[in-house]
């Protein structure tokens, strides 16, 4: 069994390396009368674990679509609260420039609406900090009390009140919206965050970068008629998401 064993640390390579060596050491140990049955049945019932686990599309076990996603599981905190498609974040009336974020969520298609999608947003606060009060727990201490869950509605639309945020005090990033999604029968995982248009910080290398997960995030505010910011930002299931099947 010595012969097995570093396939089991290197899996990817052990379609390549182990077929060859595990056959002829099967051989010769069968040669040698020294495997029995039992043997030859654990031998290739380690060898099919293997071959699942280097071959199968979908892994057996942890995150799966969208890849890993620090922090994704936010989109779990809730609690109790009953969601519908429109959630208003903390601290909305206090200011000046409000905005609407809103939009359709999409399946796969780019056509059909999708129902029942989780929304999870969070973004800093007018001094590109995530602020907290101090009783945070989870990912709240990270991510801040700035921040909401929607689900789509029928229609596959949703919609967040809050007010447009600032970059971090860095300046190295653009002012943005962090965005995850979950949809009823899959894992959690972020698409492109909502950027502005117009922030001078959204270089073109930064735009050439992004991977327009769920759509592209950058958005051209425009105003409504009760001078709220409108930020649409639609969102398409899977697109540019890894390991996405419909
Ligand atoms: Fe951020």
């Amino acid at each position: 069994m010595s012969a097995l064993l570093p396939s089991l640390l290197l899996p990817s390579q052990s379609m390549v390396l182990i077929p060859p060596v595990s056959v002829s050491y099967i051989h010769i140990m069968m040669r040698e009368r020294k495997l029995s049955g039992r043997h030859i049945q654990l031998i290739l019932g380690v060898l099919l674990g293997i071959f699942l686990l280097t071959h199968l599309k979908t892994p057996l076990v942890g995150q799966v679509v969208g890849g890993r996603c620090e922090g994704c599981e936010a989109i779990l905190e809730y609690g109790d609260r009953k969601l519908t498609a429109t959630d208003t974040l903390p601290e909305f009336a206090a200011h000046q420039d409000k905005m609407l974020i809103s939009g359709t969520v999409f399946q796969k298609d780019g056509r059909t609406p999708a129902e029942g999608v989780i929304i999870y947003a969070y973004h800093t606060n007018k001094k590109g900090i995530y602020p907290t009060k101090g009783d945070e727990r989870g990912w709240a201490r990270r991510h801040g009390y700035l921040r909401g869950w929607v689900k789509t509605d029928s229609q596959g639309r949703y919609s967040f009140y809050t007010f447009k945020p600032a970059s971090y005090p860095s300046r190295t990033e653009p002012a943005h919206v962090h965005l995850i999604v979950k949809e009823p029968d899959k894992n959690e995982y972020w698409i492109d965050s909502i950027e502005f248009e117009d922030d001078p910080l959204l270089t073109t290398n930064k735009r050439n970068q992004k991977r327009k997960r769920g759509g592209s995030g950058i958005i051209a505010l425009s105003k409504g008629q009760n001078g709220h910011l409108l930020a649409q930002r639609d969102i398409t299931l899977g697109k540019n998401i890894p390991n996405y099947q419909p």
